[in-house]
């Protein structure tokens, strides 16, 4: 059970639930499809927008098995949610987690995201008690795999053609990091 005190703050960020009132911010990079290329998820409409960010308007603790913490990235220095990282808790035995983040364009390549993700790291190893966490990444998503190097994770597996992305085959990277890899970072 992980239940944080928020906000979560980091040198330049604070890392809070979704509330109501993000959904300008929301809309303004999960409507990019820029920012989906190499995700799972398609960008959507503003009104899709309003109904997920319902969804994560309720997320604030991570309870049990499969579930995924999603919090909103915010800037004080702009005043508003440019992104936002994820935590999943993917195995309660085995205390297994997983991490994600995605940025408004117009914020990336200057750090923000591995700050973030540095912090949802932190949170899974010194919060949850995980012994390992993962993040995952198409390779031709640059960024995504640098800044995975950048917080000391390990390229554990180059899994090739294992799925039908986006109407094409899809490679996958997989790192992960381990909690003593984290201490000692
Ligand atoms: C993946 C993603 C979050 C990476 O964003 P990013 O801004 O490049 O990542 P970082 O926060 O690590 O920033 C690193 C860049 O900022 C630069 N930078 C500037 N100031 C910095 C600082 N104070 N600290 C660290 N890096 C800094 C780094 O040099 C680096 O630039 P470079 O890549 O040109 O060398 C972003 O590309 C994104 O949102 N993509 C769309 C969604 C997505 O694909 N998510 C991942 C799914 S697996």
């Amino acid at each position: 059970m992980l239940k944080p005190d928020y906000p979560l703050k980091t040198a330049r960020l604070l890392l809070r639930p979704f509330e109501p009132g993000d959904l300008d911010d929301f809309y303004a990079y999960r409507s990019r499809p820029d920012v989906f290329r190499y995700l799972y998820d398609e960008s959507v409409t503003r009104e899709e927008c309003a109904e997920l960010l319902t969804k994560l308007v309720a997320d604030s603790e991570l309870r049990s098995e499969g579930q995924r913490l999603a919090l909103a990235v915010h800037l004080p220095e702009a005043d508003r949610v440019i992104g936002s990282a994820f935590l999943k808790w993917r195995s309660v035995k085995d205390r297994q987690g997983e991490i994600g983040y995605s940025l408004h364009p117009d914020f990336q390549g200057r750090g923000y995201a591995s700050e973030a993700a540095g912090k949802m790291l932190e949170l899974g190893f010194d919060g949850l008690g995980l012994h390992r966490i993962v993040a995952e990444c198409d390779p031709r998503n640059e960024p995504s795999w640098r800044l995975m190097e950048r917080l000391g994770m390990r390229r554990e597996a180059h899994f090739r053609e294992l799925e039908v992305f986006k109407g094409e085959w899809g490679d996958l990277f997989v790192y992960a990091m381990l909690a003593e890899e984290h201490r000692n970072h």
